[in-house]
């Protein structure tokens, strides 16, 4: 612990330290870590959406200037629906116009999309520049932000093209939180307590006593939660960076929670949609006898206090399963399908019948 407000977790690949994710309540110490990612002698490009622009990206702009060569910025309209390869040459125009050389940085200052668009960015870039993740909701400083996965959608295919580029900092202010819509609140909830479920039962149980606290945002457990949330997320990219295997149990919930989310045209929030797939998930495993009934109604109970959608309606089963046919997760054809075999322990199940998936369905209909 550096201050009684910052902390600081440094990622691993290897045994090698990566990068840094500094969890602090305030934007004021970026400028001491700019300074030691060596910014006096770069150019930076922040880039960010309309939304977030409106709110921080002056003040981000002021603490860069003052220890970087030069700031520029690159503000897309908001929306999932500019995530893709457009806003991605517009990016690169405003680089090359620039002269952005191989030495320069960007920074994503928002939520998932700019992310995952500005990563992306920076992976192809010049064949990859640097780049520095500011996140500012929930769900982006507790998973997206984290272990490098870049990308963008192309037409209706979700993160269908993409790379892994890791960042050289994560700084995340969680007191941004605070004024964060109540649903995107909501929606950052589902990665969160999904953490607990795959990995750590006690972080779950810690979530549950203080969910009123924590819905309410009080200051001192926005830290401790993302904070909790971000030692899980460490530790399974760095045991498994590029998903040949562990990092696959990120994915629970996310089997049907992705086909819900599809057929839904994206209309439902991904941390919702997860939330849903990870109830019938849990119905599934309890199915099979490896978590208790009570533990699938202490979760279905959280996602109630923290305002989760509980049922979906419009779809058929039938269709949500097809569509999980077509999750870019298959491997030969097979659904790598994330369970429980414990609460707290997750595990890779090839085994999940289109039957158990319709019964699990029925949880969320
Ligand atoms: N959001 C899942 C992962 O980063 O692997």
């Amino acid at each position: 612990m550096n201050t009684e407000h910052e902390r600081r977790l440094t990622v691993r690949l290897d045994g090698e330290p990566i990068y840094d994710i500094v969890l602090t309540e305030t934007f004021s110490g970026l400028g001491e870590e700019l300074k030691k990612l060596g910014c006096e002698k770069k150019k930076l490009c922040i880039v960010t959406d309309s939304n977030v622009a409106a709110i921080y990206l002056e003040e981000i702009k002021k603490v860069a200037s003052d220890c970087c060569r030069a700031v520029t910025s690159y503000v897309f309209p908001a929306g999932e629906e500019n995530k893709n390869l457009d806003t991605v040459r517009g990016v690169y125009e405003h680089l090359i116009e620039n002269k952005f050389d191989r030495k320069d940085y960007l920074i994503a200052l928002g939520g998932g999309v700019v992310g995952d668009l500005c990563g992306f960015t920076a992976a192809t870039y010049l064949r990859g520049v640097g780049f520095i993740q500011i996140p500012t909701t929930l769900l982006s400083q507790v998973d997206s932000s984290i272990g490098g996965k870049t990308g963008v959608d192309f037409d209706a295919y979700k993160n269908m093209v993409g790379a892994f580029h890791m960042p050289k900092l994560v700084y995340t202010n969680v007191s941004v939180l605070k004024s964060l819509p109540e649903e995107q609140f909501s929606n950052g909830m589902g990665e969160v307590i999904k953490h607990g479920l795959i990995r750590d039962k006690a972080y779950f149980e810690w979530i549950l006593e203080n969910l009123d606290t924590i819905m309410e945002r009080k200051p001192e457990v926005l830290r401790p939660l993302v904070e909790g949330s971000n030692l899980i997320k460490r530790e399974v990219v760095e045991i498994d960076p590029t998903e040949q295997n562990e990092r696959a149990t990120l994915n629970f919930g996310h089997t049907l929670g992705h086909a819900v989310e599809k057929l839904m045209d994206f209309k439902l929030l991904h941390g919702h949609c997860v939330a849903l797939g990870t109830l019938a998930a849990m119905n599934l495993c309890a199915k099979r006898g490896l978590v208790s009934e009570i533990d699938v109604e202490r979760y279905r109970l959280s996602m109630e206090r923290c305002h989760m959608p509980m049922k979906i309606s419009g779809l058929s089963a039938k269709d949500i399963i097809a569509a999980t046919k077509n999750d870019k997760k298959m491997e030969a054809g097979v659904i790598k399908f994330i369970l429980l075999d414990q609460l707290g322990h997750a595990y890779i199940d090839r085994t999940v019948t289109d039957e158990e998936m319709e019964q699990a369905l029925s949880s969320i209909m």
